[in-house]
């Protein structure tokens, strides 16, 4: 295959006719990075303040991490979960030492890990000898994923709209810690939340709110899953965001950077935990891969020996200035900015189409994505530079002075 052979327009034109019709894609095919940088089809750069959805944590065609994934792809790539294989024993090693967390459990997106801690928490009752306990408690406005399970757990009924009933969660306001204590019955198992609420816009969860959660739920019994989907990885400017709170859960929940673009999820948990997913119990075919597991090593080593987790803080602290600033020279544009380390928004006031802005951006090489009703999130490579920050804050910028509002 050649891509250079085929046009952008093209491509757009066989996407349009070929792939299923789920995503909103624009005519853009892209064909390379470099850093926190992309280029298209047709050689125009873009400032990538989008990393893949927080995913590309150590940037495009990072040379240790072509490399290792080129030598472990010339290696084996896929030996089942028959065997054991040295990058994953190492990587499962590797998340524990860094979490806190006592085992590992691989798969290969968010969804799949999100799913896993849902069924480890019905089944651990179950072996418990509490079979009622089968109902998750979540928050509105959140994102798990898009399987069933995730999906029941997700705060959000546009993502659920037409598919039915789907198995029992339950929902209070995001930070709301009465409203959990009121709704932890005996039927619940778990709670799952989010350090940071991502795809709901970017919502940070109000200050003492997840070390009081884990108290309350030490309380009354109940296993709290952390999704750290989005936010682990380094992302918040700590390993887990977590940690900022001094918090270890019962279970966690990684995908996106892990692997730096190599789909990989996994799912962490307690010793407690370990004898509640027996063999048979529950697996997954490509999960725990030699090439998946090589690349999520690599991207761990390589925060440590880049230091990107103390960068990501101090970029962090440079983004969020740059972002007030732009609040205060547009207040009819802007309401606010919000967010920590490298996962941030820009808020647009009410009335603004921010797909219209993210288009705009697009056409002056700014990638950026809509994060819940009307965020401009930013979640870049954590190796961005100050400079491509400065860069995107000024394309930013001036498409905002450019904007009406009525
Ligand atoms: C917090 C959170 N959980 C779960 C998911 C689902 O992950 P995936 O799209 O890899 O299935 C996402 C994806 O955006 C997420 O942000």
């Amino acid at each position: 295959m050649d891509a250079a052979m085929s046009t952008q327009s093209e491509l757009a034109e066989l996407g349009r006719q070929y792939l299923y019709p789920n995503y909103r894609q624009a005519p853009l095919a892209i064909v390379r990075g470099e850093g926190a940088l992309l280029w298209d089809a047709e050689g125009k750069r873009y400032v990538d303040m989008l990393g893949g959805i927080a995913v590309s944590a150590l940037g495009h065609a990072h040379p240790k991490l072509v490399a290792a994934i080129a030598d472990q792809a010339a290696k084996v790539i896929q030996v089942s979960n028959y065997y054991y294989n040295e990058p994953n024993v190492r990587l499962a090693q590797k998340l524990c030492t860094l979490t806190g967390m006592a085992r590992a459990f691989f798969c290969n997106s968010g969804t799949e890990a999100v799913e896993a801690a849902l069924k480890l928490a019905r089944r651990y009752f179950h072996t418990q000898g509490q079979p009622e306990r089968l109902k998750v408690l979540a928050y509105a406005n959140s994102f798990h994923g898009r399987t069933l399970g995730a999906l029941a757990a997700t705060g959000q009924e546009k993502y659920k709209q037409g598919f039915g009933p789907l198995p029992g969660a339950l929902h209070v306001p995001y930070g709301d810690l009465e409203a959990t204590r009121r709704a932890l019955g005996p039927e619940v198992a778990a709670v799952i939340f989010e350090p940071v609420q991502g795809e709901g816009g970017v919502v940070p969860a109000p200050p003492g709110f997840i070390r009081d959660l884990r108290a309350l739920t030490q309380e009354t019994g109940t296993l709290l899953i952390a999704d750290e989907i989005q936010t682990g990885i380094g992302r918040t400017g700590t390993f887990l965001a977590c940690e900022a709170a001094g918090v270890r859960p019962d279970i966690v929940v990684l995908a996106k950077g892990l692997a730096g673009g190599v789909p990989i999820g996994s799912m962490l948990c307690t010793e407690a935990l370990a004898e509640a997913l027996p063999p048979g119990a529950h697996g997954s075919t490509f999960g725990g891969n030699p090439l998946a597991s090589r690349a999520a090593l690599t991207v761990l080593e390589t925060l440590e020996s880049e230091k990107l987790v103390a960068r990501t803080r101090e970029l962090g602290g440079v983004l969020a200035s740059g972002l007030e600033k732009l609040v205060a020279r547009h207040p009819k544009k802007l309401e606010g900015a919000r967010g920590s380390g490298l996962l941030q928004a820009a808020v647009l006031v009410e009335g603004i189409d921010p797909r219209a802005v993210i288009a705009t951006l697009q056409t002056r090489g700014l990638m950026l994505s809509v994060a819940g009703a009307r965020a401009l999130r930013f979640s870049p490579p954590l190796v961005v530079t100050q400079e491509l920050i400065s860069e995107a804050l000024g394309i930013l910028d001036a498409t905002l002075g450019e904007l009406s509002v009525q």
